[in-house]
């Protein structure tokens, strides 16, 4: 923003921070954003399409953000133990019928939105809010403490101290601050850097992987680490951020490549409805596949594994 038009905003600043404060309970809107971003760059032509069709554009890393901003509106409080899941401190591993009865955790979230998204028998708007909680969703399991312990709730109960004179919480400290002091606000910038770097053997393996409940154990395993290697005076600097990030790279990395790749599965089925202005859809619907010789059939709802 330009300086004229930022001086505008000043009175809303301290607004904000104490909104935005308030939860400290998803990545943070940098760490869904560098999904959404990430994931963008890798959807088929098909996915874009239908994308486009539920959201009305394909900007995933806007989408990403729904699912918190809607979080006051006491008309979705049903959705806020759909952010995480949590299992008792002594098990490495999350088991669904424990820590996610009924589904109702994030793990269970994503497989339910993902088939209510392409389910055309279900109303486009709340086909519209599944894909939303779906692509946040993601992002969110690939934090590791949404993978966490209730007793603490993931952390956001742990007063942290950072960088000297930070005081926030274990949870923020991964949502957010981490990320923060490496994009230093250009979020975008970070995105590219970290496909960037990607190693393909290790894109490989994401891909691989598309079962939600494994992203949450690999999560779980990286929250006993984080919580073994917290100094006892909770103060942590640059020592902690310098042996840390990679971890977070890693995960808003994995977190990307997963969603694209769990939205191009999901999608791979569906085929976009047929507009009247033809144009809105031909760049993108492959040239042997056109309504005239093959009628638009309805989605199947594929749900990941
Ligand atoms: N609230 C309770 N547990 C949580 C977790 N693991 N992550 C985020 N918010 C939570
Ligand atoms: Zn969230
Ligand atoms: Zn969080």
């Amino acid at each position: 923003m330009k300086s004229r038009a930022f001086s505008k905003w000043i009175p809303w600043v301290g607004l904000i921070t104490v909104t935005l404060g308030s939860h400290a309970d998803a990545w943070g809107e940098e760490g869904h954003q560098i999904v959404g971003a990430i994931a963008m760059t890798r959807l088929t032509p098909q996915t874009r399409a239908a994308i486009i069709e539920l959201l009305g554009n394909d900007d995933l890393a806007k989408a990403g953000l729904w699912a918190d901003q809607i979080r006051g509106d006491s008309k979705y409080d049903w959705a806020k133990p759909l952010h995480y899941v949590n299992a008792p401190r002594n098990e490495n591993s999350i088991v669904l019928e424990r820590d996610c009865a009924k589904g109702e955790c994030v793990v269970g979230a994503i497989t339910r939105f993902l088939a209510v998204a392409t389910d055309s028998t279900k109303p486009i708007e709340e086909r519209r809010e599944a894909l939303k909680f779906a692509i946040h969703f993601i992002g969110d399991l690939h934090q590791p403490l949404h993978a966490g312990y209730a007793d603490d709730m993931g952390g956001n109960r742990i007063q942290v101290i950072a960088f000297g004179d930070k005081k926030t919480n274990l949870h923020a400290l991964w949502d957010t601050v981490l990320i923060y002091r490496k994009s230093q606000g250009d979020w975008r910038g970070l995105a590219k850097a970290l496909e960037t770097d990607m190693p393909a053997k290790e894109v490989a393996q994401w891909e691989g992987n598309l079962d939600p409940l494994a992203w949450g154990n690999e999560s779980r395993a990286i929250t006993r680490v984080i919580y073994n290697e917290l100094p006892a005076d909770a103060k942590v600097g640059e020592q902690y951020y310098e042996s840390n990030f990679p971890t977070v790279a890693r995960r808003l990395a994995a977190g990307g490549v997963r969603l694209a790749a769990a939205l191009n599965k999901t999608f791979a089925a569906y085929k976009p409805a047929v507009k009247n202005d033809d144009r809105a859809v031909s760049p993108v619907r492959p040239s042997t596949d056109s309504p005239a010789e093959k009628p638009a059939q309805k989605a199947a709802p594929v749900s990941v594994p």
